[in-house]
């Protein structure tokens, strides 16, 4: 396949994997880049800037073929710039082909020369956007490409709560760069859908947890294939930081709490935090225990049916897109040839047909007439 995307990374198809916090780490990253996709490593699983020049190697002893980093700016994250800034200069450092930037946009960080430094060093930047204003912010500061994150996904969905359909068409027809869809974009249906809404591929993180390649316990796997699209809830708009988890206990209760009259957001956050913090995922992954913590998966978990390798899956989606698109091709019939005015013409009356057809004889006898002719001019001779 050859789209903006593939170019961009030169990967085989317009696919890539998004950040996931724990789960995102050398052996699922290599996995993907290896089935021709784009892997990701997701830069805050690793504390300092050495650790993440670690798993970078980590990954190149894996695998050769290009995959990115992720870095997520929240302000809930509590991370410093100077910590975010180490990452960067890693990420420069090792000539990794892209990044996948999430919240704060990289001119807003240090004084504004990340994307001069990364760039230089060769580095494909992509930043996860929920807005076009976003978007175009991004278009404006020079990155390559946007992700147009809609609310169906898992993770952080941003609070306007646009789906990827409209995102993805919006993007496509406001900006230059290439869009990637993102938030229930993980078959080939939903490739197909994004290169004719205007997209350049798709990025998708749920579905990869349920691959033998991601780290997690059986339960968590067999969980999501069982649970459906409507078994995800919006949560977090009362302490100012929307989710989209699957729906268990914890969500519950975090709803409940939001839900309960006054309350400062501050207080609210203080009782929410501890539900949702990250220090439950060894829980949640490794002892498939599901009814803990935040389980941060988007309504796809509604489009996942078995658990399948990287590359079978990689090859199943982009077999359906093809079949798709072919399909979509032949629903386009060509246009009816217009018929011919109805008015009638003199030539199409008996006699006029009469007339048309001593006229063509005549035409046709033309050159034996001619023949004739100078057959007895020769003659005279
Ligand atoms: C378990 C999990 C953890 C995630 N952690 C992050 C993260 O750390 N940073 C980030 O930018 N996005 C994170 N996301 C969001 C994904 O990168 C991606 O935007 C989203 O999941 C795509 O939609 P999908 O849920 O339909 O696959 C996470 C998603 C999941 C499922």
């Amino acid at each position: 396949m050859k789209t903006r995307m593939t170019e961009l990374f030169g990967i085989q198809y317009p696919i890539m994997c998004g950040g996931m916090f724990t789960l995102a780490v050398p052996k699922l990253c290599a996995a993907i880049s290896e089935a021709g996709a784009l892997g990701n490593l997701t830069a805050a699983m690793y504390p300092t800037a050495d650790d993440l020049r670690n798993a970078i190697r980590e990954v190149r002893k894996l695998t050769s073929k290009p995959f990115c980093v992720n870095v997520t700016m929240l302000p809930a994250m509590r991370i410093s710039d100077e910590h975010y800034e180490n990452w960067f200069r890693v990420v420069a450092e090792e000539g990794v082909a892209g990044m996948e930037i999430g919240g704060k946009p990289l001119d807003k960080l240090g004084n504004g020369q990340w994307i001069k430094i990364l760039h230089d060093a060769g580095v494909k930047l992509m930043h996860k956007v929920g807005a076009v204003k976003h978007g175009k912010h991004a278009e404006e500061s020079g990155y390559d490409a946007v992700i147009a994150a809609g609310v169906e996904e898992g993770g952080h969905p941003l609070n306007e709560n646009v789906t990827s359909m409209v995102l993805t068409q919006k993007m496509a027809e406001t900006l230059n760069i290439p869009v990637i869809s993102t938030g229930g974009c993980c078959t080939g249906r939903a490739l197909a859908a994004s290169l004719c809404l205007g997209g350049e591929g798709i990025m998708f993180a749920s579905r990869f947890i349920c691959t033998p390649e991601c780290d997690v316990h059986d339960n968590v796997r067999q969980e999501l294939i069982r649970r459906q699209e409507n078994e995800t809830v919006l949560y977090g708009n009362a302490i100012g930081l929307q989710g989209r988890a699957l729906l268990n206990d914890t969500m519950r209760e975090v709803l409940k709490i939001e839900a309960e009259p006054g309350g400062t957001m501050e207080e609210k956050l203080m009782r929410v935090l501890p539900l949702i913090a990250g220090t439950h995922g060894p829980t949640i992954w490794r002892e498939g225990n599901l009814n803990i913590g935040s389980i941060n998966v988007g309504q796809s978990i509604g489009l996942i049916h078995k658990v399948m390798p990287v590359r079978e899956l990689i090859q199943e989606i982009v077999q359906e897109a093809e079949k798709q698109v072919a399909k979509a091709g032949r629903a386009i019939l060509p246009a009816p040839v217009k018929a011919a005015a109805k008015k009638p013409s003199p030539k199409k009356t008996r006699a006029g047909a009469g007339r048309k057809r001593k006229a063509k004889a005549k035409t046709k006898n033309k050159p034996k007439a001619r023949k004739a002719k100078t057959a007895s001019r020769r003659k005279r001779k």
